[in-house]
């Protein structure tokens, strides 16, 4: 018998997990500081200005394909454009194992913290804690020892992802952003909350929300707004593509999207003021301004800043505890949908079961992600790694998507119709003019001057050479892993899983 795609149970299903997928990191330690470090209040503009033109329609697009062609990324693609778009499909793969593995690192490091805010584990000097007694950073760049305290919460996480892509797309994927994301609602409102209540919050307020407007005449501005956006919203990954294959034949397409796509924004817009009420109470703490304090985005936010500043408050073990509960739920849920994008490929096309997938390649990157992330070396490898899938991968695949589909095989009508058959809000000339002249031109800048910003100044003062192999070498490896699997034959007959007719 062929076996039938799988299938969410419903629109609220999909929505929770979409909404999971998109929910993640990015909203809590990347949005706050990028948007006051790009204007404040005034990057409100630009930001919206890219949701609008090229966030929403370009999840749109994704929708659109997955459900039309009802495949993976490299499927899906190749029912579109053949040969050619099955190597964006897998170009695409590739950049979610690259991010897979170094995303769950982060996640052992969120779950350790976790653990640690109880006792304030990280004692007085948080940042020389993180780099030091935890993960134990190497002077050299490249050192294989392994860290045991990193290496077992690694393991459990991987444990956790493959579980539950394991059990499948109801069972499994539904059912954790089912109870994740409420989790995850509740526990931040309450974080946001309390941090309201801190003294010095509104000066923390203040700080994020005044807006300079002068920053808006800056490109650079323009860009941080479109690729918070891309990355924000899990666009040109596969991941929506692949989500949307398992949906029914019969449903309304564009509203769910609305409904991820705002509701993404407002869970940035909430960590915003959630991050920038903690951070008014450090700096009302150390009597300085808020502009004085360092240490706002990304790894350096959550695992030196916010151990900091968890130390000075009272009941700071139950707020580090929410912090790092939140980012552990918010990024469970989007590994989880970046690691479904592989595992419905390699499904598709080589004609296997989930769980030979899940377990069999599943073990794999696991294992090369703990090579690689459970050792001194692992901070370096990440940031390189994370600067070039984001910056380079997922803006190329992006360029790559718009100019297969829709200019060489102009399929942009078509999935343009069947957006608007089933769906209440429809997309017509506009969105169209969006995804295939908009979008594309605002992307092709961003690449190119990215490009030369790394080829000139290199990145984080690293060394050349290890930026050519582990930067460049990423992106040159995504490549080549693209080009091999699709050279493969289809074990799989493709027909199995048919399109809807
Ligand atoms: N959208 C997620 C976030 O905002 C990040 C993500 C990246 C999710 C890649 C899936 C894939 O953090
Ligand atoms: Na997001």
């Amino acid at each position: 018998a062929v076996p039938a795609r799988e299938q969410w149970t419903g629109q609220i299903g999909f929505i929770l997990a979409a909404l999971g997928s998109a929910v993640g990191l990015g909203n809590i330690w990347r949005f706050p500081g990028v948007a006051y470090e790009n204007g404040g209040g005034a990057f409100l503009i630009p930001y919206l200005v890219a949701l609008l033109t090229a966030g929403i329609p370009i999840l749109f697009l994704d929708y659109a394909i997955g459900h039309r062609f009802r495949g993976s990324a490299p499927l899906a693609f190749r029912r579109i454009a053949g040969k050619l778009g099955e190597g964006v499909g897998w170009f695409q793969v590739m950049i979610c194992v690259f991010i897979a593995i170094y995303y769950t690192a982060v996640l052992a490091w969120a779950s350790s913290y976790f653990v640690f805010s109880w006792d304030l584990r990280w004692g007085d000097d948080p940042a020389g804690f993180f780099t030091g007694d935890y993960l134990q950073v190497a002077a050299a760049p490249i050192t294989f020892d392994f860290v045991p305290s990193v290496l077992i919460p690694l393991v459990i996480m991987w444990i956790v992802a493959l579980v539950v892509l394991g059990a499948g797309v109801v069972k499994g994927v539904q059912r954790a952003n089912v109870v994740f994301i409420p989790l995850l609602v509740i526990g931040f409102l309450i974080l946001v909350i309390r941090a309201l209540f801190l003294p010095g919050a509104i000066d923390g307020l203040t700080a994020f929300f005044t807006p300079d407007f002068a920053a808006l005449a800056d490109p650079s501005v323009w860009i941080a707004a479109y690729s918070q956006i891309f990355f924000s919203l899990s666009v040109a990954f596969g991941i929506m593509v692949t989500y949307a294959s398992y949906r029914r034949r019969r449903v309304n397409l564009t509203a769910p999207g609305l409904v991820v796509a705002f509701g993404n924004s407002s869970f940035e817009l909430l960590a915003g003021i959630g991050v920038f009420s903690t951070l008014g109470f450090f700096a009302h703490q150390q009597g300085i301004g808020v502009g004085e304090l360092e240490g706002l985005t990304g790894v350096a936010l959550s695992f030196m800043t916010f151990p900091a500043i968890v130390s000075q408050m009272p009941g700071g073990e139950w707020f580090g505890a929410l912090f790092f509960g939140a980012l552990v739920l918010a990024g469970l849920t989007s590994l989880i949908s970046i690691l479904e994008v592989v595992i419905a490929a390699v499904r598709d096309k080589f004609g296997l079961t989930r769980a030979q997938v899940v377990y069999g390649l599943g073990g794999v990157l696991a294992v090369v992600s703990i090579l690689l992330f459970a050792t001194t070396s692992g901070l370096t490898a990440l940031d390189t790694i994370d600067n070039w899938a984001n910056n380079i991968g997922i803006v190329a695949s992006a360029i790559a998507v718009s100019i297969v589909i829709l200019w060489v095989r102009r399929a942009g009508p078509e999935l343009a119709g069947h957006l608007s058959v089933l769906s209440t809000f429809k997309v017509g000339r506009i969105w169209l003019a969006l995804v295939s002249v908009v979008a594309p031109v605002v992307l092709v800048y961003m690449l190119v001057s990215k490009i030369v910003e790394l080829l000139t100044d290199g990145y984080s003062g690293y060394p050349t050479a290890y930026l050519g192999i582990a930067g460049w070498g990423s992106v040159l490896l995504m490549i080549v892993g693209a080009v091999v699997l699709t050279a493969t034959r289809w074990r799989h007959d493709p027909e199995l899983f048919e399109p809807w007719p």
